[in-house]
């Protein structure tokens, strides 16, 4: 079905940690189809501010027909969005992008980093399969670690050590030696690289979420593209666009 522009409600916000916030928003129809690793472009209300912000869904509640996103404040756009208090109104377009590919067979090793995050949840409640769930943060400020704990193992690194594994996500796999049939990741560039060279070591078929910067969100300005090993389609080109042939991909389909 095709994305769709509506205007919708905020049910309820809250700060998670320093900068990051969770926002359910009560989106009709719109919860039916969502789907993990899939997003939903959020508007400003300031109309300064055309370009809508793509922000992950992080959980669907189909009986409240829902979306939970989570975010981390960086600029004007996600500021604008913190302030935003349980009756607001907002428009969003979504679901958007093609998510992840789910299977259900096997071990599954949920890799993310940061406000990569996020997506890791809804997907981890999808998956029938077993789960183990890497996270990586910063520093002490870690979210969304006990929501996951409810769908399999999570192992936790920090970069400064303050809590679990001082190192990123590749050192707490290689510390305990932790392995899968298929690999899903999201999160910052280096840590993608890192995950897809991992998996192509140990011959794991790996699929990675990119959280580029995008303007449109729906395939039409090209703003998104990243390289990719076979010829677009629609350009003709060795590009993808991300948000609409990905933001998922298979990892050896793209360069990064
Ligand atoms: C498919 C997708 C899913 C995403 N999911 C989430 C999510 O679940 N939670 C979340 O917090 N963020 C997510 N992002 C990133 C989010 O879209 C940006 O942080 C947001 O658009 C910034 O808007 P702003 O107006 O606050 O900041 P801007 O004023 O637009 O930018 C502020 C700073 O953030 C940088 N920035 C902007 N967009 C990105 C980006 N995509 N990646 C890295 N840096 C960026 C800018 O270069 C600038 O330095 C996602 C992005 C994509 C493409
Ligand atoms: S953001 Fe416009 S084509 Fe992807």
């Amino acid at each position: 079905m095709s994305a769709k522009k509506i205007t919708v409600t905020v049910n309820y916000q809250k700060k998670l940690a320093d900068g990051v916030y969770s926002m359910w928003l009560a989106v009709g129809s719109m919860a039916d189809e969502a789907k993990p690793g899939q997003f939903i472009s959020i508007y400003s209300n300031d109309s300064s501010r055309l370009l809508p912000r793509p922000i992950s869904i992080c959980e669907v509640d189909k009986e409240f027909r829902s979306i939970r996103v989570v975010y981390r404040v960086v600029g004007e756009g996600t500021k604008e969005f913190s302030k935003l208090k349980a009756g607001a109104r907002v428009d969003i377009m979504g679901p958007l992008g093609n998510g992840y590919t789910l299977k259900s067979e096997g071990r599954a090793l949920l890799i993310a980093g940061g406000i990569g995050i996020p997506p890791m949840l809804e997907l981890a409640k999808s998956l029938p399969c077993e789960k183990t769930i890497v996270v990586g943060y910063r520093d002490a400020e870690v979210f969304l670690a006990d929501d996951l704990e409810n769908y399999g193992q999570v192992y936790i690194a920090t970069e400064d050590g303050s809590v679990g594994t001082k190192g990123t996500v590749l050192d707490a796999i290689r510390k305990f030696d932790l392995g899968g049939d298929v690999i899903y990741s999201c999160g910052p560039t280096p840590m993608l690289k890192a995950v897809k060279a991992f998996a192509s070591e140990k011959n794991i078929e790996c699929q990675i979420s990119l959280e580029e910067k995008m303007a449109c969100g729906i395939g039409a300005c090209l703003a998104c593209v990243c390289k990719s090993k076979d010829v677009d389609h629609h350009t003709h080109v060795h590009n993808k666009r991300i948000c609409k042939d990905g933001p998922v991909f298979n990892a050896q389909e793209v360069e990064l």
